[in-house]
């Protein structure tokens, strides 16, 4: 039902400079795959074939990550090495098409996404930021799947967000009390704590019907010379239904040092080849 993803990756990423400098913040390694490789799992794994990236010219490696390298998987194998050429050129992205858009200028968000609008050809796509991971039995972007399916309204992922961080994010007013299946009836960007209609604030998985196009056109550019999402989705409301799904599992901010971090040591936990190791070094620096 849903092909297309979107994956804006086209950022600064200046929280992680001087990291981000030659290394595209996307490419940051959680554990041993970089960041966006999960959020292209994550899309992949409902259906979705055809990946449209939005880079700058700087971030080629994001290119290079997910062609697939013939060189490296016959050296591979000449060293008796096969059992990881999988890990290298991944069979569940054979069928996989890669697209890859520039952004000149890094003006936002929405901006980003309208780079696509080419590539979308008037159908419902997911968008996928890559420094969220989540990490759910069900995932993100399968929750709202399902209520899109039910619905066919474009559908955004929600969580609670405590008083103090809520100023980070876009934060929605709530239209209805189904916490699975949240009818919006606003949304404001980065509101301050005590103006913040809810605790419900945006994560990073989205399903649009392909009309968030013209009213992203509508948007102009905020204080920070930025097309904001949150007001292309505001200016939708005004004559469309849009769901948001709050969504259950684990997230982490890996846009953000504490998330990265908290993110690294969680997956390290899960890992068996490392999960002893790891717990005893924590232990140890306890
Ligand atoms: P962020 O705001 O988290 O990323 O945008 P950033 O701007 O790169 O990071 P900081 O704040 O400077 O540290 C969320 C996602 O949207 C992409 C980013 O690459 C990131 O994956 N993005 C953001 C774009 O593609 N274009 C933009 O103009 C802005």
């Amino acid at each position: 039902m849903i092909k297309k993803a979107v994956l804006p990756a086209a950022g600064l990423g200046t929280r992680f400079l001087p990291a981000s400098k030659a290394t595209p913040k996307e490419m940051l390694p959680i554990i041993d795959k970089p960041l966006i490789q999960y959020a292209v799992e994550e899309a992949v794994s409902i259906g979705i074939n055809e990946i449209i990236f939005i880079t700058s010219s700087e971030k080629y490696s994001i290119k290079k990550h997910f062609d697939k390298n013939i060189e490296l998987e016959s050296k591979l194998k000449k060293i008796g090495k096969e059992d990881i050429i999988q890990k290298v050129n991944p069979n569940k992205f054979f069928d996989v098409q890669f697209h890859y858009l520039n952004q000149a200028e890094q003006n936002g968000l929405g901006h980003a996404i309208l780079e696509a609008e080419g590539l979308i050809n008037n159908e419902p796509f997911a968008v996928l930021l890559p420094d969220d991971l989540f990490f759910s039995e069900k995932s993100c972007l399968h929750q709202l799947l399902d209520i899109y399916i039910e619905t066919k309204s474009s559908v955004i992922a929600v969580n609670k967000i405590d008083k103090d961080n809520i100023h980070k994010y876009g934060v929605i007013k709530p239209g209805n009390d189904d916490l699975q299946k949240i009818l919006i009836d606003d949304i404001v960007e980065k509101p301050k704590a005590e103006e913040a209609p809810s605790d419900i604030a945006v994560c990073g998985r989205y399903i649009f019907n392909p009309s968030i196009f013209e009213y992203l056109k509508k948007v102009t550019f905020d204080n920070s010379g930025e097309i904001q999402l949150t007001d292309g989705i505001k200016n939708m409301l005004e004559s469309e239904d849009v769901f948001a799904c709050l969504y259950d599992g684990e997230k982490f901010d890996c846009g953000s040092k504490k998330g990265f971090v908290h993110a690294t040591i969680s997956l390290a936990l899960r890992d068996p080849s490392i999960s002893e190791d790891i717990k005893q070094l924590i232990r140890e620096i306890i």
